[in-house]
């Protein structure tokens, strides 16, 4: 946990620096409104550097540099150098460093770093979650009407958009508000941190989500699938919530499913 907090550190280090001349950054598309800057490039390096100094032997799967094998085949770093990148272009101060550390296959460790916000999150499986030493906990609240439900919207040239259509009708009518941050792996912070009461989203990618989804579960929270099955982090969608919200969420998400099935006369 020590070398992932130092090299989160580090690199929100630059990205400040980098957040305070973003008008002066060389920005170009990975794909379609799939921005990626010089920014993600410099923090992606301080992280590849520092961790693999650390941990000569472990391989890493990066946004930017995708998989890197290591000698190691038990452990790989997970990690998004700037989750939140669209925001970070727009001077928007929502967006994170996420360290997941993967051990056997499973998430073992996580650091999600806010640095504009100076927030710091941290869990360590059977050793709870933490920002900024402060102990998390998930909300309490037992039933939709009362809660706030965030969600990642699918923008131009990405993702299901009638599928997303249906859903958030189903959650505008049933909850208290739903919420979109821009940073998945700051949505699920905001889980485990009771601020959002929980999160789905589909289209997401391993390093949004690894560090995230055991912050949540140390944090008390469930995580699965959007289908309610278990939570693979290269499934490509999430759901969380404490252990009540989180089954509402997923009955939410059934039934637009199912309106969607009904809406096209019954095929898939
Ligand atoms: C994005 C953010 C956003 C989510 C997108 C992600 P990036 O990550 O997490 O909230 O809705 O699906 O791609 O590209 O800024 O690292």
């Amino acid at each position: 946990l020590n070398v992932m907090i130092q090299a989160a550190m580090k690199a929100g280090r630059a990205l400040t620096r980098d957040f305070g001349e973003v008008q002066n950054l060389q920005v170009s598309l990975k794909g379609p409104a799939d921005f990626v800057s010089n920014a993600d490039r410099r923090s992606e390096e301080v992280l590849y550097q520092e961790l693999s100094r650390a941990r000569p032997d472990w391989g890493f799967v990066m946004e930017e540099r995708g998989v890197v094998e290591g000698r190691d085949p038990e452990h790989r770093w997970i990690v998004d150098p700037l989750d939140g990148t669209t925001n970070f272009l727009h001077g928007i101060p929502i967006f994170a460093v996420s360290i997941g550390l993967e051990r056997a296959g499973q998430v073992v460790a996580g650091v999600v770093f806010n640095p504009a916000m100076d927030e710091l999150y941290v869990a360590e499986r059977g050793g709870g979650a933490f920002l900024n030493d402060r102990r998390l906990r998930v909300a309490a609240r037992r039933a939709l009407p009362e809660c706030v439900i965030a969600t990642g919207i699918p923008f131009m040239g990405h993702g299901d958009h009638p599928g997303f259509l249906y859903e958030a009708r189903n959650f505008m009518a049933e909850t208290a508000g739903i919420r979109r941050l821009g940073a998945a792996a700051l949505d699920l912070c905001y889980v485990a941190a009771g601020r959002f009461d929980g999160y789905w989203e589909n289209g997401i990618k391993a390093w949004d989500v690894a560090a995230g989804s055991i912050i949540v579960r140390e944090a008390g929270g469930f995580v699965t699938s959007t289908d309610g099955s278990a939570f693979d982090l290269f499934s490509g969608n999430v759901a969380c919530g404490n252990e009540l919200i989180h089954k509402a969420v997923l009955e939410q998400l059934a039934k637009a499913n199912a309106a969607r099935r009904a809406a096209r006369g019954g095929s898939a």
